[in-house]
């Protein structure tokens, strides 16, 4: 039989905690999954009751989860609590042990400034609250303990080695949960089932005939809800670039694992993002293009620039833009252009791939009028005249769910002109409105004891040397910062970053 478990979750009173991992719980507890239930504790410094922690949460919940707030309530349970302090540990130890679940697992959920996480997970290890547990394989564990980490883990390849050597004192690696809430969403982990489960697309996964990939995370947003702050020490290249766009990468081009087991998925993203190259100290002013948004206007509202946002300092040199030319040194994709682009204050969020195939090796179709044959494919070898790459696979990740390929077809008529057209799925169309949300998925499997979504510490190490290579870059001025306006599609000169023929970045 399954017995209870409990989430404790160090950071109650943040925004996080009444926006995603609240809704995310109670979504599951109307589910009733995992079988046998769950018990949630929150602790924060702040004191309050139990009963105001489940007012304040029911307030900000959305209409919509409002029902399922109320079978979670009576489960849901506050603590303040200081985990600098010895008296406070023992209090939690003791509530945890009077606690529905307190024979069951502990999933500690860290939603904290990332100083704290080394010491809060030696506070509760040295309180006796977890401690080494073999993982027997597929959760079966059931006095569980396991910790989930928010991002940012590490702001640097030192500090994330450092990071994982604290937390490896108390736990093993199979006892982390570093999350990242990219891996909870559909569209991203369907990029394994397009690739793993259609034989079609494999056989093309490669340098012979993948010309370029491009990933972008285009966001609208600014520096709201006060993050100035945390943004402005943190940049575009650590705060999305670093993990979720590295993660995208990943999945778009390690190799087949050999089952879906977290073992067999991890490894192979470690791999790849070992092979992953950064442009090299002398590539970068033409390989990388760094930016912060003026003034504009989004959405049709006016915006003030980067500079000007509470919490950003009026010289503040970090990039709200960051948009980068890698290559993976495999034998896979060795030579093949990994471009990938975030921003915040774009003119609007999307988040999609585009894996851009080769022209066919002989042009026979859209020769321009007036031009021999001979004339033609001498202005295509030497770059005068491009083509539209035919082939390109789309995979829209956000908002919209979409996967489509373009191809030509001949335009009628007795010309031998090929227009372009494309084949669509959309998620919405085929499943209908809703999948869940993606701290739905993760909370579930980390209760269940599943980590293929969430991240390997060398996963993280690796991530970080490709980022820090950059960081290095930057911090010595280049390249040089350059500005866009608040709801365009980002500084012009990251054109630069397609070479030759090779095209642009997608608009979403
Ligand atoms: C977070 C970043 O990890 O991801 C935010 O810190 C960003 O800056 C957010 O806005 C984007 O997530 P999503 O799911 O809205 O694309």
């Amino acid at each position: 039989m399954s017995v209870a478990n409990q989430v404790i979750i160090f950071g109650a009173s943040g925004d996080l905690t009444a926006r995603k991992l609240i809704p995310a719980l109670a979504s599951l507890a109307q589910k009733k999954k995992p079988a046998g239930g769950f018990s949630v504790i929150g602790c924060a410094r702040r004191p309050k009751t139990d009963e105001q922690f489940r007012a304040e949460l029911r307030e900000a919940m959305p209409a919509e989860l409002k029902e399922a707030f109320d079978v979670l309530a009576p489960s849901l349970f506050y603590l303040a609590t200081d985990v600098s302090s010895a008296q406070d540990v023992e209090a939690l130890k003791q509530k945890l042990d009077a606690l529905p679940g307190a024979d069951g697992g502990r999933l500690f959920y860290l939603s904290l400034k990332p100083e704290l996480f080394g010491p809060t997970v030696e506070k509760l290890g040295a309180g006796g609250m977890i401690k080494f547990v073999e993982s027997t394989g597929a959760g079966e564990e059931k006095a569980f303990r396991r910790v989930l980490i928010e991002k940012p883990f590490g702001h640097n390849l030192e500090s994330a080695i450092q990071l994982n050597q604290e937390l490896h004192k108390w736990l093993r690696e199979g006892q982390i949960y570093r999350i990242d809430h990219y891996l909870g969403k559909e569209t991203v982990q369907n990029l394994l089932g397009l690739r793993f489960h259609n034989a079609i697309f494999e056989p093309l996964w490669n340098q012979v005939h993948v010309e370029l990939v491009q990933i972008t995370v285009a966001e609208d947003l600014g520096m709201e809800s006060g993050r100035g702050g945390y943004y402005d020490s943190t940049g575009a290249l650590r705060d999305m670039l670093q993990n979720h766009m590295l993660q995208i990468l990943a999945f778009i081009a390690m190799e087949p694992p050999s089952s879906l087991d977290a073992a067999a998925v991890r490894s192979q993203k470690i791999n790849l993002l070992r092979s992953l190259r950064a442009p090299a100290r002398d590539e970068m002013a033409e390989n990388a293009v760094r930016a912060q948004y003026s003034a504009g206007s989004v959405n049709g509202k006016n915006v003030p620039g980067y500079r000007e946002e509470e919490g950003i300092a009026r010289d503040s040199q970090t990039e709200s833009f960051i948009a980068v030319r890698a290559e993976i040194d495999s034998w896979r994709w060795a030579g093949v252009p990994f471009l990938l682009r975030h921003g915040k204050r774009l003119e609007k969020k999307f988040t999609e791939v585009q894996v851009q195939f080769r022209m066919p090796p002989l042009q026979l179709f859209n020769k321009p009028e007036g031009l021999s044959d001979d004339e033609f494919r001498l202005k295509l070898r030497s770059g005068e005249l491009c083509q539209i790459r035919p082939n390109v696979l789309t995979l829209s990740i956000q908002p919209r769910e979409a996967i489509s390929l373009s191809f030509g077809v001949k335009t009628p008529g007795n010309t031998m002109v090929m227009a372009p057209t494309k084949m669509s799925f959309d998620y919405r169309d085929k499943f209908g409105a809703q999948t869940a949300p993606a701290y739905e998925r993760l909370l579930l499997d980390a209760l269940i004891g599943d980590p293929t979504l969430f991240l390997h510490g060398e996963e993280i190490e690796a991530s970080w040397k490709f980022a820090d290579s950059i960081m290095r870059s930057f911090a010595e001025g280049v390249p040089a910062l350059e500005s866009y306006p608040a709801g365009s599609a980002g500084p012009e000169t990251a054109n630069r970053l397609f070479h030759g023929c090779e095209g642009g970045w997608t608009r979403g």
